[in-house]
C-alpha cells in the first residue's frame, strides 16, 4: 500500500474561553481518525492553533487589565493542557497571532488583490462614540421592536423570537460603554465573492469535484441558488476588514484597517503547518500549493460550514493554493437530550472533567460509540455514558484478559501456545480488520465500535463455554487451559489494535503488558509469540461511579463566571463560589465592626467616598471606598459597618486608605447596585467578625 500524504485540521478554538465537551467532540473525532491513519502507516500531520484575533478577545483582555498577548498566551497553555489530557495528538499546536500567520494572510490577500477580487468601499455602521470604536452586532443591545422586551441583542428577541437588524432596536445601547450608538461611515475591504469566477468555481467545487456530505452539499445548493444565466450574483461580497481599535493584523497599505478575524483564522491552519514544516524540514509548497497531490481535510462543526465551504476554498483557489480535499462536518453536542446548560451543570469544561477524576478515555470511547459520518447532533446521555463504558470497556473488553491472563502467567510462565492461535475464533477476529478499517476511514466510528463489541461478545462466550477456571483445577486439562488462555489473549491483542485509535493510552499499557511493539494496523498478522511472555496482569481501567458524574455537574454549576452564566441562561444568576480555603486562611482576615464617624465626597473622583472610621482603637482611620454611585455621604454618617482592619495601607491618588469596607455587589451588569454591610443592633465598634 502506498502511503498517503494527509494534512488534517480541527476548528481553531477562540483564545478567550475554556475548552468544553462540545469542543472535545470534534477534537476527539479528528484525533481518532488521525490516529487510525497513522496506524495505517500514512504520512499524516494534524495541526491546530488558538484563534486569537478579534474584538471579543481585545475587550476581554481589557476587562482583565492585561494585554491581548498576555491573555492569549495564558489561554494557549490552558488549551494545550486540555488537549494533552484528552490525548488529542496534534503534531503542532500553534497560534494565529504568529509571523507565519501574518505572512500567509498578507500573501493570500495580495494575490486576491492581484486577481481583481478585492474591492474597497465605504459602509455605514454602528459606532460607539464613547469607546470610539465600531460595534459588531453582538455588542449592541436594546428593546425588541416588536414586543418591547428590554436588553435584547441586535439580531433576535429571546422573548418573542422576532428577528431584525440592530438598526431596528428601540433605545439601542453599546454593551461596552452604555452609550447610544451613532451611524458612522468608513472604508472597508471586500472579497468579491459575487464575481462570476467565484460563483462558478464554488458551484463546481461544492456540487461536483468535492465529495461533501449530502447535508452539506444541499446547504451549499441553497446558498448558491439555481444556476441560471443572467439572474445576477448569488453570493454577497465578504467584508474582510475591521477598523482600529482591533486586535489582529493590519492590512498592508491600509493604515488603521485590520484583517477580520475570520480571514486569518483558516489561514492559521496553514500557519501552524508552516511552523511544523520548518521544524521537520518538510517542503510545505508540495502540500499546499495548487496541484499538490497531498490530501487536506478540515473537521468542523456545522455552525461554521459557510466559512469552510465558501470563503476558504475561494480564498485558496484564487491565490494559488490547493483547495481542501474535503470538509468533514459534525452536528452539535447535546447532554441528556438538551442544549448544554450552565445552570444544569452540563456545560462541562475539559478541566472540570479531569479535576473530577474522570478518565478521558471513557469520554473518547463514548463519543466513538455514538459518532457517525453525518451532520446529525450527538447526545451525551449521562446514564447511558456510565452504562455503556462500564458494560463495553470493563464488562466486555477488559473482562477477557482479567479472566485469562492470570492462568497463562501462573501456569505457563506467560508464554502462549503458538499452535493454538490458528483457532477459527482468532481467524474471525483477524478477518474483521478490513471491515473495521473501512468504518474508521469513513468516520463511522459507532459502527466500528459495534463490530469490536460483537467480537468481544464472541470471545467472552468462548471463555464462558471453555471455563478456564474449571480447567485450571484439572491437571490433565493443562494443554486445553493453555490453548484457551492463549486464544483469549491473542483475541485481546487484536481487539486492542482495533480500539487503539480510540483508547491510545490504554492500548499503550496493554502493549507493555503483552510485551509487544506499538500496535500498527498491519500487526493483525503478527500474533503473540511464546518468545515474549506476557507480564502479570495489572488492573487497566476502573468502572465509572455514577457519583462522579454528579460531582462533575456540581463542579460545572459552581464554576460559572457570573457574567457568562447570566448571558447563557437566567437561572444561573450567582457569581461562582471562590476556591476553597481553610479556616486558617480565613483567620488571617481581621474583620471589625466600624462606626462611620464622617463621610465626604472626594473631589476629582466620581467613584470614591472618603470615610472616617472608628474601631475603638483610640484613633480613627481614613478609608476610601468606591461606593459613591450608591450612597450620598449623609446616608452613612453615624452608621455601623464592617471593614477589613488588617489590610496593608494603600497609597491612592487622594491619600492613604487604611482598610476596606465591605459591600455586596452582583457580578453581572443587570444590577449595578452596591450594598454596604451593617451589623444587627447591639454590635459595637471594634468587635471582631468571625
Ligand atoms: O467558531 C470558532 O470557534 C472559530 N474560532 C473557528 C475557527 S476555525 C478556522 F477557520 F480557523
Ligand atoms: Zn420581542
Amino acid at each position: 500500500m502506498n502511503p498517503r500524504r494527509i494534512l488534517v485540521t480541527s476548528a481553531l478554538p477562540y483564545a478567550n474561553g475554556q475548552i468544553h465537551i462540545g469542543h472535545l467532540l470534534e477534537y476527539i473525532q479528528t484525533d481518532i481518525w488521525v490516529r487510525f491513519q497513522r496506524m495505517r502507516g500514512h504520512e499524516i500531520y494534524y495541526v491546530g492553533a488558538d484563534d486569537t484575533h478579534g474584538t471579543p478577545i481585545m475587550l476581554r483582555a481589557e476587562k482583565e487589565g492585561i494585554t491581548p498577548k498576555q491573555l492569549i498566551d495564558r489561554v494557549w497553555t490552558e488549551h494545550k493542557t486540555d488537549f494533552d489530557n484528552f490525548l488529542v495528538s496534534f503534531d503542532n499546536y500553534y497560534t494565529t497571532d504568529s509571523e507565519e500567520s501574518r505572512l500567509l494572510s498578507e500573501d493570500i490577500y495580495a494575490r486576491l488583490q492581484a486577481a481583481g477580487l478585492i474591492e474597497k468601499r465605504a459602509i455605514e455602521q454602528a459606532y460607539d462614540p464613547v469607546k470610539e470604536m465600531f460595534l459588531p452586532d453582538r455588542f449592541i443591545k436594546g428593546e425588541c421592536p416588536k414586543c418591547g422586551t428590554k436588553d435584547q441583542y441586535g439580531d433576535s428577541c429571546e422573548n418573542c423570537g422576532a428577528t431584525y437588524s440592530p438598526t431596528n432596536l428601540k433605545n439601542p445601547f453599546s454593551v461596552i460603554s452604555g452609550a447610544t450608538p451613532i451611524r458612522k461611515t468608513s472604508d472597508h475591504y471586500f472579497f468579491k465573492l459575487s464575481d462570476p469566477r467565484c460563483e462558478s468555481f464554488l458551484r463546481d467545487w461544492t456540487q461536483v469535484s468535492t465529495p461533501l456530505q449530502p447535508e452539506a452539499r444541499n446547504k451549499m445548493r441553497e446558498w448558491l441558488g439555481e444556476d441560471k444565466d443572467g439572474d445576477g450574483p448569488k453570493l454577497s461580497d465578504w467584508d474582510i476588514s475591521r477598523d482600529a481599535p482591533y486586535f489582529g493584523f493590519e492590512i498592508p497599505g491600509a493604515p488603521g484597517k485590520y484583517f477580520y478575524v475570520w480571514l486569518d483564522a483558516p489561514v492559521g491552519y496553514y500557519a501552524s503547518f508552516k511552523n511544523l514544516c520548518q521544524r521537520l524540514g518538510l517542503d510545505m509548497d508540495a502540500w499546499v500549493k495548487a496541484g499538490s497531490t497531498a490530501e487536506q481535510y478540515h473537521f468542523i462543526g456545522k455552525d461554521i460550514l459557510y466559512f469552510h465551504t465558501l470563503f476558504w476554498p475561494a480564498m485558496l483557489q484564487f491565490s494559488g493554493y490547493r483547495t481542501p480535499t474535503n470538509v468533514f462536518t459534525h452536528g452539535f453536542l447535546t447532554v441528556d437530550g438538551e442544549k448544554m446548560s450552565k445552570s444544569r451543570g452540563t456545560f462541562i469544561t475539559a478541566k472540570s472533567y479531569i479535576d473530577t477524576g474522570l478518565n478521558p478515555e471513557w469520554l473518547r470511547y463514548y463519543f466513538a460509540a455514538r459518532l457517525n459520518a453525518s451532520m446529525e447532533d450527538l447526545d451525551l446521555g449521562l446514564d447511558d455514558f456510565v452504562a455503556r463504558v462500564n458494560s463495553d470497556l470493563v464488562g466486555k473488553y477488559l473482562n477477557i484478559t482479567s479472566r485469562c491472563a492470570g492462568f497463562l502467567v501462573k501456569t505457563f510462565g506467560g508464554k502462549v501456545d503458538e499452535a493454538a492461535l490458528a483457532d477459527p475464533l482468532v481467524e474471525r477476529l483477524r478477518d474483521a480488520a478490513g471491515e473495521i478499517a473501512a468504518f474508521y476511514e469513513a468516520r463511522e466510528f459507532g459502527r466500528a465500535m459495534r463490530v469490536v463489541m460483537e467480537l468481544c461478545d464472541a470471545v467472552n462466550a468462548y471463555i464462558a463455554q471453555e471455563q478456564p477456571w474449571t480447567l485450571a483445577k484439572q491437571p490433565e486439562q493443562a494443554a486445553k487451559l493453555h490453548a484457551v488462555c492463549s486464544i483469549a489473549l491473542e483475541s485481546f491483542r487484536l481487539l486492542t489494535q482495533y480500539l487503539k485509535p480510540v483508547l491510545p493510552k490504554l492500548a499503550g499499557q496493554v502493549e507493555a503488558f503483552l510485551g509487544v511493539a506499538p500496535l500498527a494496523w498491519a500487526d493483525t498478522c503478527k500474533p503473540l509469540s511464546a518468545a515474549q511472555p506476557v507480564s502479570p496482569y495489572s488492573h487497566l481501567m476502573t468502572r465509572i461511579d455514577a457519583k462522579r458524574i454528579e460531582a462533575l455537574l456540581t463542579a460545572n454549576r459552581e464554576s460559572l463566571p457570573g457574567g457568562e452564566a447570566a448571558g447563557a441562561d437566567a437561572t444561573a444568576a450567582i457569581e461562582p463560589i471562590a476556591q476553597e480555603i481553610t479556616i486558617d486562611d480565613f483567620a488571617k482576615i481581621d474583620l471589625r465592626v466600624a462606626k462611620i464617624v464622617d463621610c465626604k465626597k472626594v473631589e476629582g473622583s466620581t467613584k470614591l467616598l472618603q470615610l472616617t472610621l472608628d474601631l475603638g482603637e483610640g484613633r480613627t482611620r481614613n478609608v476610601f471606598s468606591g461606593i459613591s454611585s450608591a450612597y450620598a455621604p449623609e446616608q452613612l454618617v453615624g452608621k455601623l459597618t464592617v471593614m477589613v482592619a488588617n489590610l496593608a495601607p494603600r497609597k491612592m491618588k487622594f491619600g492613604f486608605s487604611e482598610g476596606m469596607v465591605l459591600a455586596a455587589s452582583s457580578a453581572d451588569d443587570k444590577d449595578p447596585g452596591l450594598y454596604i454591610l451593617e451589623p444587627h443592633a447591639g454590635a459595637k465598634p471594634g468587635m471582631r467578625v468571625r
